[in-house]
């Protein structure tokens, strides 16, 4: 029974519209670490970027999903999960995979700023104030943005004042071909809810604004703006 199923599986998948299609995903956020015990981290879920794999694993593609600290899970054959902790390793991680994929779609919250030294015990509390200096992380979007050949790069603008202004400024530095826009200032969309409500902006200057609706169906709504693509090239 099970090769008969497997062999039903792979015949339907060879007509999936994503078969043959790679596609690497980043999720969650990151954690920087202070000590042993302590980090700087953020809200991120990994929700939307758990959803968008799941998506275009059911397309038929083979995901890369790098993600950070995060419980959510996955279980498909589809989804490769690599997990990891720092933006150091999720920009290793991507590096390693991005020459090999088709699309790439970034939508973990990544730290900017990590502290410069890390502790190697933990941090006593010895006076009424600290302060821990911070260095910038490397900009994994912008780093695969330099070096994109043939693949299609999204990326994620979380914003909470001139949202659309500060998007477009990051689509266009950042040489990606079109970003997906999630506001704090709405409710029930960005860190941590089952729902969403993003602007779709694309390299041509066209954007799209969707409703507040699951993150299930803004993957949808996501893979569905790329599978256009994909069919104009
Ligand atoms: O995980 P959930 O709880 O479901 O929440 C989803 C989300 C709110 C995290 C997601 O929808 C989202 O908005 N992700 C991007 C968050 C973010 O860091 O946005 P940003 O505007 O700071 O970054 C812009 C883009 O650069 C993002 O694609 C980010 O992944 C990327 N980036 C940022 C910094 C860095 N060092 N490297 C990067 O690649």
């Amino acid at each position: 029974p099970e090769n008969i199923v497997s062999f039903i599986e792979n015949d339907i998948v060879k007509g999936l519209p994503l078969f043959n299609k790679k596609v690497l995903i980043t999720a969650g956020p990151t954690y920087e670490a202070i000590d042993p015990v302590r980090f700087i981290g953020n809200h991120s879920s990994g929700k939307m970027g758990f959803e968008i794999a799941k998506k275009a694993a059911s397309l038929g593609a083979q995901v890369y999903l790098v993600t950070g600290p995060s419980y959510q899970t996955v279980s498909h054959s589809l989804i490769k999960r690599i997990d990891v902790v720092s933006a150091e390793e999720m920009y290793k991680e991507v590096h390693n995979y991005f020459s090999s994929v088709d699309i790439a779609i970034l939508s973990a919250a990544v730290a900017d700023y990590k502290p410069k030294n890390v502790a190697t015990n933990k941090i006593k509390k010895s006076s009424n104030s600290m302060s821990i200096e911070l260095v910038k992380t490397q900009d994994i979007l912008a780093s695969l943005g330099s070096i994109k050949e043939q693949q299609f790069l999204v990326g994620f603008a979380l914003e909470t004042n001139n949202e659309l202004e500060n998007a477009q400024g990051k689509l266009q530095r950042k040489n990606f071909d079109f970003i997906v826009l999630n506001s704090l200032r709405d409710k029930g969309a960005g860190f941590n809810h089952d729902t969403n409500k993003v602007t779709i902006l694309n390299k041509a200057g066209k954007t799209k604004q969707f409703e507040l609706k699951s993150k299930v169906a803004v993957a949808t709504d996501i893979v569905e703006e790329l599978k256009t693509l994909l069919n104009k090239k």
